[in-house]
């Protein structure tokens, strides 16, 4: 059975998870105004990805014997400068998320919980993965600067990203 410590870790974890999906989500209607649906897609991509994140530590709070309880999720930002802005913003996002499940890790290895510590292993690699996705986009963004017709080359290799659901653990 999980300990009350870890569980109460991942149930924070579980509300950041589902804010990064609120806050994806309003980056996705953001682009969606300025017309710019393969960074739409993008978006959708991440909003179903952190989706399965959050979804993946509630089975698993409730497979090792805990309970879910859920909190109100933040309201995220609506409003941003320039697709660069937006971007900017999810690299320090998903730093900060980075830096959170290193602190999970921290928990269960304070409680000697060692199946919950090989359960994180596999949201640490996909951190690795996802600032350097997002890393990617970023100095793309950086590199078109005011360049409109290679802002819509962008536009359209970001509408080829799709979603694979993940296995987790
Ligand atoms: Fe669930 Fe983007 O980290």
């Amino acid at each position: 059975m999980i300990n009350e410590k870890m569980q109460a870790a991942f149930l924070d974890q579980i509300n950041k998870e589902l804010f990064s999906e609120y806050l994806y989500l309003s980056m996705k209607a953001y682009f969606a105004d300025l017309n710019l649906m393969g960074f739409v897609n993008w978006m959708d991509v991440q909003v179903q990805e952190e989706h399965a994140h959050a979804m993946g530590m509630f089975d698993y709070v409730i497979e090792r014997g805990g309970k879910v309880t859920l909190e109100a999720i933040d309201k995220p930002e609506n409003s941003w400068k320039c697709p660069l802005d937006v971007f900017e913003h999810v690299l320090r996002h998903e730093e900060f998320v980075t830096s959170r499940i290193n602190a999970l890790m921290d928990v269960a290895e304070e409680t000697k919980d060692r199946a919950s510590l090989i359960f994180l292993n596999w949201y640490l690699k996909e951190q690795v993965e996802e600032e350097a996705s997002v890393g990617g986009v970023l100095a793309q963004l950086k590199l078109i600067g005011d360049d409109k017709t290679a802002l819509l080359a962008l536009d359209k290799e970001l509408a080829t990203r799709t979603f694979v659901a993940p296995v987790i653990g």
